[in-house]
């Protein structure tokens, strides 16, 4: 494939008055894990279904596999699978009918065989004639990209793929996928969880109010916030608003649920030793504090909290 495998540019989309794309940039090299960041409602689906050939957008242009998605619907199909949100497995059928019902809906040579080898490679073969009904979660789901895979398609979408699952399922997934990227296959995936994203994305784009606000490794997005960030927690409600009152800085992201302040400081001890100082004048005293390395939560929330402040 020549060029990137998929490039966007601009990309728009409304629902009547309900502006969701405003203007949406990134590209995904060839044989590398992007995951698409946002939460509930930010349009990580409609992107998908734009680039899959679903849904059409209203501006911008989307190259996927060397193909503009408006001009050559077809030939992107061609080079493309879709696992949804919702698993799209027939409950009705054993695993191997599934996958054989796939095969031969693409053409594959021998559906059969592929079913065979796909069952095995997800370890599926025990449960290859049982009824999709009986399935756990993340047995549903391993189907489902299994699925996915036949007629071995450049580049898949997975929409949500761990959504719903439990952890050990999730891993379970999450393993999957990487083994996908490592045989170099292209894997554009949406996430609502910062983690997911960390522990598989090479690119990560961060999706909010209808635009990327931030996109890059996991690292580079992590360099956003500033190093030197010290956590308090405090007893209740009130002293944790006292508290907002006397540390507040620049970056300082409030958790009411937990009763936490997270500041920032230049890291130095001087700095440090300074918060603890305010706090004793105020005569708070905190339940627990400790100073950690920046997470992509606190990415995400600074982003989307300085994003939301200059709307
Ligand atoms: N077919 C549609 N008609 C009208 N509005 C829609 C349609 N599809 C999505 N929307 C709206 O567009 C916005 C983005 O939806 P979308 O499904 O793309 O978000 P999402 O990021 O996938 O959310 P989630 O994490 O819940 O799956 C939402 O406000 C949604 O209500
Ligand atoms: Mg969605």
């Amino acid at each position: 494939m020549i060029g990137p495998a998929i490039s966007v540019s601009q990309l728009k989309k409304a629902y009547k008055k309900n502006t969701v794309l405003t203007g949406v940039d990134f590209t995904v090299e060839n044989g590398t894990i992007f995951a698409l960041l946002g939460s509930n409602g930010a349009g990580k689906t409609t992107i998908i279904n734009i680039l899959t050939t679903l849904i059409k957008a209203d501006g911008g242009n989307a190259i996927v596999g060397s193909f503009d998605v408006d001009k050559y619907p077809n030939k992107v199909r061609e080079h493309i699978s879709l696992t949804g949100q919702f698993a799209a497995v027939d409950d009705i059928l054993t695993a191997r009918e599934n996958l054989e019902l796939i095969g031969d809906l693409r053409h594959v040579d021998d559906s059969q065989q592929t079913a065979v080898d796909l069952l095995m490679k997800f370890n599926l073969t025990d449960a290859a004639d049982r009824r999709i009904a009986t399935f756990s979660g993340g047995m549903r789901r391993r189907l489902d990209i299994a699925m996915s895979l036949i007629g071995s398609p450049a580049i898949i979408f997975l929409d949500e793929p761990t959504n719903g699952l439990d952890p050990q399922a999730r891993n379970e997934t999450w393993q999957t996928i990487r083994t996908l990227a490592k045989n170099g296959t292209t894997v554009f995936l949406t996430t609502q969880y910062l983690e997911e994203a960390d522990e598989l994305a090479d690119i990560i784009a961060v999706l909010h109010h209808g635009r990327i606000i931030a996109q890059g490794t996991a690292s580079e997005l992590k360099k956003l916030v500033p190093s030197g960030l010290v956590r308090f927690t405090f007893g209740d409600e009130q002293k944790l608003v006292t508290a907002i009152g006397v540390l507040e800085n620049d970056y300082a992201i409030t958790d009411r649920d937990d009763l936490t302040i997270t500041v920032a400081t230049g890291g130095s001890v001087t700095q440090i030793a300074e918060l603890f100082i305010s706090l004793r004048d105020a005569k708070l005293e905190p339940t627990d504090f400790f100073q950690q390395s920046p997470t992509l939560d606190d990415v995400f929330f600074k982003l989307t909290s300085t994003a939301t402040e200059e709307k």
